[in-house]
């Protein structure tokens, strides 16, 4: 199974419940239960009355497994408000109509969904969606501000084409992908809140000529992973990216670097305010000495001779911009002397700790989605883990990461 699509961290056997309202974006919602579903969280979905215009209950019943709810009243099932809200672990709606938000924001209980939210103790987001100039409109903004005030997460909207050619603006539903990380966070312990945690990810590129450079293979899966976990635990987190074909993680401030003396002048200036650094990236060695200017011809019979120099080892040469407590991971790839070789670089690099994974392995190192990692520290046991998902392995090296920082 796509490691995406197995039963995950922190959604497996949590209860969340899909509300769904009345607008065009409610064909998503149908996309949100199953991916919510696949991920492992128990989905019960209430609909209102105006969401039944648009998409029936049937869909979502088939997707979940569960009856999808609408109505306040079911003969026989008394209180169905009460266990909803009782029930839930953390509440979704989406898409969040105008109309929907003036009713919560009023302190509404007239449907089912209305008065769960009224009756729930567990977080709830709002994700709205709506035309752009009625999300623009005062009253929907002092909604919204009102529904902030009162303790609701709210996310989105997203900015891009909306509905019946009515152009681009602020007003369509955040992408379901994009839902999920935000429920993830909701469900997730906020172990790192107040935390300012720096990764970084990816490769660097060292240019040849213009057109060509020297390279390596990582994708940047492990660091965005990282920036991920961190961010669904309650960090503030900084993701310093070399080139990656990956999305932005939601909630991390990406800063797209090229070179690895780009990479060097952003964790400089990331660090003074930095708790933790995550240093996932596969930075270069080297570089050419004297990139052409232009591009280099083919010369027949004449194979050119590439002169390299050292880049800066980023680690080593920001060891003065740490603040005393900076807890720093550093990461190895290594083919020979897995173990002694990552502790020479733990030493060397002052590490708090070192992920090091043997490339040799099946299902470890660079372009797959699973990796197999040895944990070292100073002065405890080395740990190896089983085979895992980057995103398990993520995870797994912030548990790490919140123990050693106290
Ligand atoms: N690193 C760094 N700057 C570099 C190279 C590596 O900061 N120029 C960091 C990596 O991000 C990683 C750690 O150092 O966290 C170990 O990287 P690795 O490439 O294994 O170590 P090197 O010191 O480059 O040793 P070698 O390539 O010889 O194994």
């Amino acid at each position: 199974m796509d490691a995406r699509r197995r039963p995950r961290r922190p959604y497996a056997g949590r209860r969340v419940l899909l509300g769904v309202t009345g607008g065009i974006a409610a064909y998503k919602a149908i996309q949100l239960a199953r991916d919510l579903t696949l991920a492992g969280a128990e989905t019960e979905v209430v609909l209102t009355a105006g969401a039944q215009d648009f998409v029936r209950p049937l869909c979502f019943e088939a997707l979940t497994g569960r009856a999808a709810h609408s109505s306040l009243y079911t003969p026989g099932q008394p209180l169905t408000h009460i266990r909803l809200a009782r029930d839930a672990d953390a509440v979704i709606v989406a898409p969040a109509t105008a109309n929907f938000l003036a009713r919560t924001a009023a302190g509404m209980a007239d449907d089912l969904l209305t008065a769960i939210l009224l009756a729930t103790a567990a977080p709830v987001l709002v994700c709205p969606a709506m035309n752009d100039r009625m999300y623009a409109h005062a009253q929907t903004q002092a909604n919204l501000a009102h529904l902030g005030a009162l303790g609701y997460h709210i996310a989105g909207p997203a900015v891009g084409p909306l509905a019946w050619g009515e152009g681009e603006g602020p007003g369509r539903l955040l992408d379901p992908m994009e839902i999920l990380e935000h429920t993830a966070r909701l469900l997730e312990a906020p172990s790192l809140s107040g935390r300012r945690v720096v990764v970084t990810a990816g490769p660097t590129r060292e240019a040849i000529d213009p057109v060509r450079y020297i390279g390596n293979r990582s994708s940047g899966r492990m660091g965005y992973g990282l920036a991920a976990s961190a961010w669904r635990r309650g960090a503030e987190v900084v993701l310093i990216s070399g080139p990656s074909s990956l999305p932005a993680p939601t909630g991390a401030q990406l800063q797209r670097v090229e070179t690895a003396e780009q990479m060097c002048i952003a964790v400089r200036d990331a660090l003074p305010a930095a708790d933790v650094l995550l240093m996932a990236a596969a930075v270069a060695d080297y570089r050419p000495s004297e990139p052409a200017g232009s591009k280099v011809k083919k010369q027949p019979g004449q194979a050119p001779v590439l002169q390299l120099e050292s880049t800066p080892d980023v680690l080593t040469a920001t060891l003065d911009a740490r603040r005393p407590g900076t807890l720093v991971v550093g990461f190895a790839l290594e083919t020979d002397d897995v173990l002694a070789n990552a502790r020479r670089k733990l030493t060397g690099k002052q590490l708090d700790l070192m992920v090091v994974n043997d490339a040799t392995e099946p299902g470890a190192g660079f372009e797959v989605s699973t990796n197999r990692v040895t944990l070292l520290a100073p002065h405890r046991e080395d740990e190896t883990l089983p085979l895992l998902s980057k995103d398990e392995v993520a995870d797994q090296i912030l548990d790490r990461v919140e123990v050693l920082l106290g």
